[in-house]
């Protein structure tokens, strides 16, 4: 892994934090995702636009660390031109991989970024009438859980 000056967070972490990939908000998205990290708090949003199944814009927003800004700029690069099949294929290994590895605190952070994907897919999915998979299913599930216990915890985070 390579490491900047500091040693904490490789050079490809800091390059996408300094300058995130498909950074904003999409007025006509046709899945948003919105998710929380109940550790801290941090927010999350992902937008898609779809044609034909595929992923031909995302962007995200985010009230987040370092991490989470860094893992939500490099998941929007490996979601755009993907099928939202493939989109649920990704999981946090490969995107920290990406990015030359996280220090191991900062993980769980890059989780935020895989459940905002898999919201915004869910989202799109539903308001398209589409089947939904079990395994999508309970992810949403435990993401709606962890959204309330957030509420429950942070005045003014909804
Ligand atoms: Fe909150 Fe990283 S510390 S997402």
């Amino acid at each position: 892994m390579s490491q900047n000056n500091k040693g904490i967070y490789s050079d490809e972490v800091m390059e996408h934090f300094q300058d995130p990939h498909n950074y904003g908000k999409m007025e006509d998205a046709d899945g948003v995702g919105k998710v929380g990290n109940i550790r801290c708090g941090d927010v999350m949003w992902l937008y898609i636009k779809v044609e034909d199944d595929t992923i031909k814009d995302v962007k995200f927003e985010a009230y987040g660390c370092l991490a989470a800004i860094a893992t939500s700029s490099v998941i929007t690069d490996l979601v755009k031109g993907k099928t939202v099949k493939e989109a649920m294929k990704l999981d946090k290994e490969e995107v920290v991989d990406q990015l030359g590895g996280l220090p191991r605190i900062k993980v769980h952070c890059s989780v935020l970024a895989v459940d905002a994907l898999s919201e915004a897919v869910y989202d799109y999915l539903k308001k398209n009438d589409r089947e939904i998979s079990d395994e999508l299913e309970k992810r949403h599930e435990k993401n709606e859980k962890e959204k309330e216990q957030i509420e429950e915890q942070y005045e003014d985070w909804s």
